[in-house]
């Protein structure tokens, strides 16, 4: 592990940011759902979300809809939310659960069988009618994986697999010792925020605002202690970026507005990271930080340039979550006073950048460093490099 003090690496040089189209364009937004959003590993949730045979949450994306069910056969699918009738929506709410085994359309009762998305039910329409085969119009599939209790889907068929997309195991080895495949999600907010999904990301990159926005987080995790950067050392990828780790502040204990301990410190979480908060990123939408009682995450869905549904989760070790000894509401306070704090920050800069006074865009100072780095992740997929 390296640590940088008072400094920032050699790619930390001034740059001029995305220009302010680029951030309400519906061209440009086009074109990054076809570039990026539709060919990347989206993360959906959480499996214990869909825990018994038949539940199913839905996501979703600009003008899309994904649903992911948990099979009769115990593994999750995933399908376009499209009815193969006359299209209706088939999933209307958030989350559910499928009946009989069957996804029904709510328009005209057409059911879809939850494994393999058959078209198994159509009502009043005889077997042998002329020129209809159900077999013909089974629900649109996704690719799906699960890995660390996450659940993944890809649009794009011909995607690498999820591990060669995160580069795994090698991108995650200071990870795995939080055991997030062992965790259950204890809260869960969505939040809609009117900014594009690109400054939350950027606003997420960098705490050069901390100290300006976030009092309780600043607190706990003072910006000025530096930093234990270790993307140089541990491998990252087109898509996974590491952020290092903060150290908590004197008189912390855990983080949180408090600090106060609320629950056992994870058994695997020992020496100075008993005291330190892991941040890492996976391009286009997922924000894990890890502390050493709980861990945080957000995701992003894009619905239009200006608008974007965040769906934050704090997951906990289940023991704790069934036990009346222990609490979770600090952790839940912290995030979400500071993720709200960072939608006002990010709608505040979606205005500016609408501006006719920001055409050309901004720019990024040393600081912004790891900004730059997402900047050419942008520019890069579009390029289709
Ligand atoms: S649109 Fe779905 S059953 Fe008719
Ligand atoms: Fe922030």
């Amino acid at each position: 592990m390296k640590l940088i003090e008072g400094g920032w690496p050699a790619e930390a040089t001034v740059k001029s940011t995305l220009p302010g189209a680029s951030y309400y364009d519906a061209g440009y937004f086009q074109q990054e759902m076809r570039e990026i959003w539709l060919k990347s590993w989206l993360l959906a949730g959480r499996v214990e979300e869909i825990a018994q045979v038949g539940d199913y949450i839905t996501r979703d994306l600009e003008r899309e809809s994904i649903i992911c069910v948990r099979g009769q056969d115990g593994a999750i699918h995933a399908y376009a939310n499209v009815c193969r009738h006359r299209g209706s929506r088939i999933c209307v709410e958030d989350h559910g659960h499928a009946n009989n085994h069957m996804l029904f359309c709510p328009y005209h009762s057409w059911g879809y069988h939850i494994d393999d998305g058959a078209l198994v039910r159509t009502p009043n329409i005889p077997d042998d009618m002329d020129g209809f085969d159900r077999r013909n119009y089974p629900l649109q599939r996704l690719k799906v994986a699960v890995w660390q209790g996450f659940i993944w889907v890809n649009f794009d068929v011909e995607a690498p697999s999820l591990e060669e997309w995160l580069g795994l195991p090698e991108t995650f080895s200071p990870y795995y010792r939080y055991h997030l495949d062992e965790l259950a999600v204890g809260a869960q907010k969505t939040y809609f925020v009117h900014a594009n999904w690109k400054l939350i990301m950027e606003n997420a990159l960098e705490c050069y605002h901390c100290s300006t926005i976030h009092p309780e987080l600043s607190r706990c995790t003072p910006p000025t202690l530096p930093r234990h950067w270790i993307h140089e050392v541990v491998p990252e990828t087109k898509v996974v970026k590491h952020a290092g780790a903060m150290d908590l502040a004197a008189g912390f204990e855990r983080l949180g507005i408090t600090g106060v301990p609320e629950r056992p410190l994870f058994s695997h979480v020992t020496g100075g990271d008993a005291h330190r908060v892991f941040y890492f990123f996976i391009f286009p939408h997922v924000f894990v930080a890890l502390a050493s009682d709980y861990v945080f995450f957000f995701t992003l869905w894009p619905h239009q340039p200006d608008l974007t549904v965040t769906r934050g989760y704090w997951l906990f070790e289940p023991a704790v979550l069934d036990s009346p000894a222990y609490g979770i509401d600090d952790a839940v306070a912290f995030w979400d006073i500071t993720n709200q704090q960072d939608w006002i920050a990010s709608e505040r800069v979606q205005k500016g950048n609408e501006s006719r006074a920001y055409a050309n865009g901004g720019v990024l100072i040393p600081n912004d460093w790891r900004v730059a780095k997402f900047k050419k992740y942008v520019e890069d997929a579009l390029n289709g490099v």
